[in-house]
């Protein structure tokens, strides 16, 4: 099967979403909900984030519906296809009492096979969701995970993707390098690195050309739409003179995932969950001044019109669409929730320690899961996906990395503070059970950690007793208010 290069028409041109469905990961946002979305003509969103790595164990789990192996049918390099098959891919299934073999972790120079990897995972993952239909396709990655974003955009690109979506930092080099990847020219991202010296830079780079010799036509270069929880970052944003930025997803802290941390630092509530004010209101005149579309997130599940009265062009909608038939995440999690939901009983805590980035965290209380303090306390720490590691720089100059949630002594030796690790959960690992795709340890499979918006708390209004439903439900629902 030849490569056809994506048409460069990009849908947002001719109308823009009323709803985005979140991008939410590790593959809660997977491209079975997400070609559901963009057909009944919203923006559907899929999850950038580790997709490597799920990628991999889809393929050891023998990618049993054929989906990844059909789409990589229609990756440009069948080599490098080849190549991934031959590494990854196991006939019926690996024995599922055995673990997972894992994919390298990333560093600031990659290997060739994992920026091959990479590219291709991405490009599968899009390629599945837009399937079929001409409706909009976004990515969405996270700022703070830095390392792989240049290959995973750049795969995501070959299977035209229409938007990028991308907040969890300040994502202000981005614009720029969709505009040198459309053309296929490599570009450079700046790191952030602890303790490097002032003035001191280290950078990220990456050639589409050393993983597709000959392009012969430009790609689309979609959409830039920043995820932000302040005016001030709007304004930074549109201020830089290289890369267009396009729209903004303005994302207040009762969303799903990962928070912005409060202006003001220190306050927490008798539950310890880091308390909010008027500072942390982006103020929506002045967004709607900048001319630019945006999208208000959090807690918008029943509000389009609010959002529409403000001049917005729509809603983001994430913890909804989370627990619905076609998300990513287990049915066990799915049915927990919603029974928890039904009984009035479902608890959430914004979870200021748990996520290695720093950033609040929000989770589900669950029976089983790491949310509990005593399944936490029997997990043995272990790092070997990564992907939330810190960059620092050594005393010799050179990189390393280190994670908050690593085996504390190793945290310790490469320099890291003991405080930093209390009460830090070891994300990329517990998001990967949640979507059924957790290592298996030798006392088990590794524990799930399920994240929602404090809209969960009140899904009975949406569900009406219902212990199930569609995409479509959530969309007809949002809708009509
Ligand atoms: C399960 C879940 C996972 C999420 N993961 C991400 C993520 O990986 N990246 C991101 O930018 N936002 C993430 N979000 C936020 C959503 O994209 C969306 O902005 C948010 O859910 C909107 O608010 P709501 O939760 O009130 O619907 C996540 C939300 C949920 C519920």
């Amino acid at each position: 099967m030849s490569f056809e290069f994506p048409p460069a028409i990009n849908s947002l041109d001719e109308r823009l979403p009323l709803i985005i469905q979140g991008g939410m990961g590790i593959n809660v946002s997977c491209w079975h909900l997400v070609n559901r979305v963009a057909r009944l003509g919203e923006m559907g969103v899929v999850s950038g984030t580790a997709f490597d790595s799920l990628f991999i164990r889809i393929l050891q789990d023998g990618d049993a519906d054929g989906n990844m192996r059909r789409a990589l049918q229609h990756f440009p390099d069948q080599d490098v296809v080849a190549r991934i098959l031959d590494k990854y891919f196991i006939e019926g299934g690996k024995d599922p009492d055995k673990p997972y073999q894992l994919g390298e972790m990333f560093r600031q120079v990659p290997s060739q096979a994992l920026l091959e990897l990479t590219v291709a995972a991405n490009f599968a993952n899009v390629f599945l969701a837009k399937e079929g239909t001409k409706g909009p396709v976004g990515i969405n990655l996270l700022e703070k995970v830095q390392l792989p974003n240049l290959a995973s955009l750049y795969g995501a690109m070959l299977a035209g993707v229409d938007a990028v979506l991308m907040g969890a930092g300040i994502p202000k080099y981005i614009p720029a390098i969709l505009d040198r990847f459309a053309l296929h020219e490599p570009a450079s991202m700046l790191l952030n690195v602890e303790d490097a010296l002032p003035d001191e830079k280290f950078y990220s780079h990456f050639n589409p050309r050393t993983v597709l010799t000959q392009p012969d036509a430009e790609l689309k270069r979609p959409k830039f739409f920043a995820i932000i929880a302040s005016d001030v970052l709007a304004k930074m944003l549109l201020r830089r003179p290289e890369g267009e930025t396009n729209g903004f997803v303005i994302e207040g802290p009762t969303a799903g995932g990962h928070n912005a941390p409060p202006r003001k630092k220190g306050l927490f509530n008798e539950r310890g969950e880091p308390i909010y004010g008027g500072l942390d209101e982006a103020d929506l005149e002045t967004i709607k001044d900048l001319g630019l579309p945006f999208w208000l997130a959090g807690s918008y599940l029943a509000k389009l019109d609010t959002a529409l009265s403000y001049g917005a062009s729509g809603v983001q909608v994430g913890t909804a669409f989370a627990f619905c038939n076609e998300s990513g995440l287990t049915d066990d999690i799915k049915q927990e929730v919603i029974r928890g939901v039904l009984a009035g009983t479902i608890d959430i805590v914004t979870d200021p320690r748990a996520s290695p980035t720093g950033f609040p965290f929000k989770v589900v209380q669950l029976k089983g899961t790491l949310s509990e303090e005593t399944t936490y306390a029997l997990r043995s720490r272990v790092c070997d996906l990564g992907y939330l590691r810190h960059l620092y720089r050594k005393e010799n100059g050179k990189l390393d990395y280190r994670c908050p949630s690593e085996p504390v002594a190793a945290f310790l030796r490469k320099g890291g503070i003991e405080e930093e690790t209390v009460g830090r959960k070891c994300l990329c690992n517990a998001l990967m059970s949640c979507v059924g795709q957790g290592q298996v340890r030798k006392d088990g499979v590794e524990g799930a950690l399920q994240t929602a918006g404090d809209e969960v708390l009140r899904l009975g209004a949406f569900l009406q007793g219902r212990t199930s439903y569609s995409a479509k439900d959530v969309i007809d629902f949002i809708l009509a208010t």
